[in-house]
């Protein structure tokens, strides 16, 4: 395509320049009900999976329809969701932190227009394009990352593996048959982005293999102090080797001490780690940010390897929709998942879900690793 200026001139590039307005003010963009009764609401209803109400001390009411989103979308999509808000909606529409998409009206009957009109709409391939649900005890949106879309140090996908664990979880985002509220988050490495570490599930991108060295490009594209620093078992150290006849300074890495988290690479191109066989993911359980009856939990890896499996993940999708069966039997109501498990016990929790425990699971890393073994003579057999 052609180059077609936005009026921008690269001669002078401070010229004209707006900077550090922030975003929009979010009052701009309230639905009437909303800004008229903001600050005075006076109780909700979840009136089935996907649709609540909001009433506030004047009688005003606000209902709102729930539906799921891919968080990938295109501006087609983004489109087709301003024509729904215009529709039903006067205009208006917003998302919710687990990515969802909420319409809001203010009457029941324009929520059920809505809801025809939602479910009526399906991609070509017959998935559905607004999915309502994602309220109560349930299964709502993962908050998820990159993946191979976008980034350069994931050890497994984002949104493939997350559309494979939706499908099979999918009658959990349209029901309230659970326990509690069940978080499901995927990150595709180990920095976590998102909220992996603090969810019900957690799945994350793992490296079996330390990095490979570029000797050539070491300390040409790297800092490598940076480098040595950024190893949290300090297996990374500065040194030198002979290249075509020539001493050049490099790193040297400790493969004993290596864990694979990949955080050298991040600091330095020259360590490249990913590897299509030793790649895959974690599957940890028992996290929450709530501070519901119990304090928020951080999540812990209870399975310490599952292959990528492209494009649809059986395995892993399988041991969820598992673990969440077996805490929808168990668990009392209000527990969330880690609530039951710390009740019951974990050996209780790999006897009843039948998950292999390995040496992977106990914790090595420093001085705390120490506070996770059991120092009692309280267990089960
Ligand atoms: C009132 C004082 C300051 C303000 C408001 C300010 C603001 C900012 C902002 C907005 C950024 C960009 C962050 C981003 O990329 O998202 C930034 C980056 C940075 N600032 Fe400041 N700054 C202040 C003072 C300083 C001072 C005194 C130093 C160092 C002596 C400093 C060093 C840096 C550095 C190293 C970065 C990162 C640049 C990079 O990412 O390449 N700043 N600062
Ligand atoms: C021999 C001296 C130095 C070398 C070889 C060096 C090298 C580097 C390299 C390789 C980077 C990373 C660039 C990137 O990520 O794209 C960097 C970033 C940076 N360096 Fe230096 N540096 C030196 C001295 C300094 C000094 C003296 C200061 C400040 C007083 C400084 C401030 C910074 C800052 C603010 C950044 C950006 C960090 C960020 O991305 O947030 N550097 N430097
Ligand atoms: S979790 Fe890791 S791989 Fe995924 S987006 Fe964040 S930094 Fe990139
Ligand atoms: S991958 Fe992690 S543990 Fe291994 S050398 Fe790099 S920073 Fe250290």
């Amino acid at each position: 395509m052609a180059f077609i200026s936005s009026g921008y001139n690269p001669a002078k590039p401070m010229e004209g320049r707006i900077t550090d307005i922030g975003p929009r003010e979010f009052t701009e963009f309230l639905p009437p009900v909303i800004k008229a009764n903001k600050g005075k609401w006076a109780y909700h209803e979840i009136l089935e999976p996907g649709v609540l109400v909001h009433v506030g001390e004047s009688g005003d009411k606000v209902f709102t329809v729930r539906v799921g989103a891919a968080r990938l979308m295109s501006v087609t999509h983004i489109r087709e969701i301003c024509e729904i808000a215009d529709k039903h909606c006067d205009g208006y529409l917003r998302f919710t932190t687990r990515n969802n998409v909420e319409f809001m009206t203010d009457s029941e009957d324009k929520v059920a227009a809505l809801k025809a009109d939602l479910a009526a709409r399906k991609f070509d391939g017959g998935s559905s394009k607004f999915p309502v649900g994602g309220t109560g005890a349930g299964v709502s949106n993962i908050v998820h990352t990159q993946g191979w879309v976008h980034c350069h140090t994931p050890a497994t996908d984002a949104s493939g593996p997350v559309k494979a664990v939706m499908d099979t979880v999918f009658s959990d985002f349209q029901n309230h048959r659970l326990p509690a509220p069940v978080r499901i988050s995927l990150a595709c490495c180990l920095n976590m982005c998102g909220a992996v570490h603090c969810s019900d599930i957690g799945i994350v991108g793992i490296h079996r293999k330390p990095p490979m060295i570029d000797h050539e490009w070491t300390d040409q594209l790297c800092e490598i102090p940076l480098a040595v620093a950024s190893c949290p078992t300090a297996a990374v150290r500065p040194s030198k080797v002979e290249l075509e006849g020539k001493k050049i300074n490099t790193i040297a890495i400790k493969n004993e001490r290596c864990m694979y988290c990949g955080n050298c690479y991040t600091m330095c191109p020259a360590l490249p780690i990913s590897d299509g066989e030793g790649d895959g993911v974690v599957i940890m359980v028992g996290g929450k940010v709530s501070n519901r009856i119990s304090q928020p939990k951080f999540s812990k890896v209870v399975v310490a390897y599952i292959p990528n499996e492209t494009p649809r993940w059986p395995t892993l999708t399988e041991k969820i929709k598992h673990i969440i069966d077996i805490y929808a039997d168990h668990a009392m109501k209000y527990e969330r998942l880690g609530d039951w498990i710390e009740r019951i016990g974990w050996e209780k929790f790999f006897e009843l879900t039948g998950l292999e425990f390995t040496q992977h699971l106990i914790d090595d890393f420093r001085d705390h690793a120490y506070y996770t073994w059991r120092q009692t003579t309280q267990f089960k057999f």
